[in-house]
């Protein structure tokens, strides 16, 4: 298959593991007889040192004609510590999740047996969790309207705002999803507060009864999801929650995985899908060759799969990887004692991808 990917590196590490993704991604299509044509486009900090805005219309126009997207990361100091900045790295990858219409986030939780050691929770704790977050992405306290300062500068305010509409078409997408794995959805909501999560809680409770009674469907307050994570997450299978909560959460659940550089999302929606690692730009990291790339290769592992249903690359991709893991190809966060560099942790997985094959062949 000939498929037209647009890589967006962004800022900070972001343009190191793209680059061992992208390693990856030739190797699956030297291997497996496909042409990937990459085009790369500008988002986040580089963006607004180019342009002015950090997610340009040119930007936008490469999106639109690629069969799927992948990402590194963006946002940058600077803009960080200073308040006042009136465009920030930050707005790009919101206006452009708007844009492209990407309201479903999916971020699959997974734990390594070789990386048991490397999370700071009990190995008991985190053997065999296998969950998947799926976070509203274009809608919530990050986009509602109005929200600003008031004109003395000494009130803030944010508006959550769902509609009975958003709701459902994420809420479809996870218990679908529930189908196809352990066939339990848990909604994670804030409904003993919130008008909104009151909302989402009647919207789904409705859909469920009504579409999908063979899934079963537990709800749970935020808070208490927050702690149930870190005490049993081997109780969660698909959880479906707003844009806030979802992203705080899978910040969360990151550290059953050992590290926050391990993990890969997929962003969906009616038109192209935007394929990115979860972790940030880790600015301090940049141009250090110290970053982890497991995050944006097993992204790039979702894209094959869901955007180019190529089920079996990335099957190889994610074999390879744990390969990689098992030889000891690790990054600095996972092993500090002895690890390799991100440039060299690509080359190995890129060398797993080549060798399944020709095992295959
Ligand atoms: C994420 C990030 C973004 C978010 C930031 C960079 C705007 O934390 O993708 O989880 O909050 O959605
Ligand atoms: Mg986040």
């Amino acid at each position: 298959m000939k498929k037209k990917i647009a890589l967006l590196p962004g800022d900070g590490i972001g343009p190191e593991v793209v680059a061992q993704a992208r390693k990856v991604l030739d190797a699956v299509a030297g291997s497996f007889g496909h042409e990937f044509v990459y085009e790369e486009a500008l988002v986040g900090a580089v963006a607004i040192d180019a342009t002015g805005n950090p997610f340009p219309p040119e930007t936008l126009e490469v999106l639109l004609r690629s069969d799927a997207i992948l990402f590194g990361a963006l946002g940058h100091p600077k803009y960080d510590n200073d308040p006042s900045a009136k465009v920030r790295p930050e707005q790009g990858l919101l206006a452009m999740r708007k844009a492209l219409g990407l309201y479903a986030n999916v971020r699959p939780v997974v734990s390594y047996p070789m990386l048991y050691d490397a999370s700071p929770l009990k190995a008991e704790i985190i053997k065999d969790v296998d969950f998947v977050v799926y976070r509203e992405l274009t809608g919530g306290i990050y986009f509602g309207k109005p929200r600003g300062r008031s004109e003395d500068g000494n009130t803030a305010y944010d508006t959550a705002v769902y509609s009975r509409e958003e709701v459902n078409r994420i809420a479809h997408r996870a218990f679908k999803a529930a189908r196809l794995r352990r066939g339990k959805v848990t909604l994670v909501d804030k409904a003993n507060v919130l008008a909104t999560s009151r909302l989402w809680r009647e919207t789904v409770v409705a859909l469920a009864a009504e579409h999908y009674p063979d899934v079963e469907l537990d709800t749970m307050f935020v808070d208490n999801a927050a702690m149930q994570m870190i005490l049993n997450p081997r109780q969660f299978d698909v959880i479906l929650t707003g844009n806030l909560f979802g992203d705080i959460i899978s910040d969360e659940s990151s550290v059953i995985a050992g590290s926050l550089g391990m993990l890969p999302s997929a962003s969906l929606g009616d038109k192209v899908s935007l394929f990115e690692p979860i972790h940030g730009s880790f600015p301090q990291g940049a141009g250090k060759n110290i970053a982890n790339p497991m995050a944006t290769i097993l992204s790039a592992a979702m894209m094959l799969e869901t955007a180019f249903g190529m089920t079996s690359e990335s099957q190889a991709v994610r074999q390879a990887v744990a390969q990689a893991m098992e030889a000891g190809y690790v990054t600095i966060d996972i092993n500090p004692k002895q690890h390799y560099g991100t440039s060299e942790v690509g080359d190995k997985v890129a060398e797993y991808v080549r060798a399944h094959k020709s095992v295959k062949a």
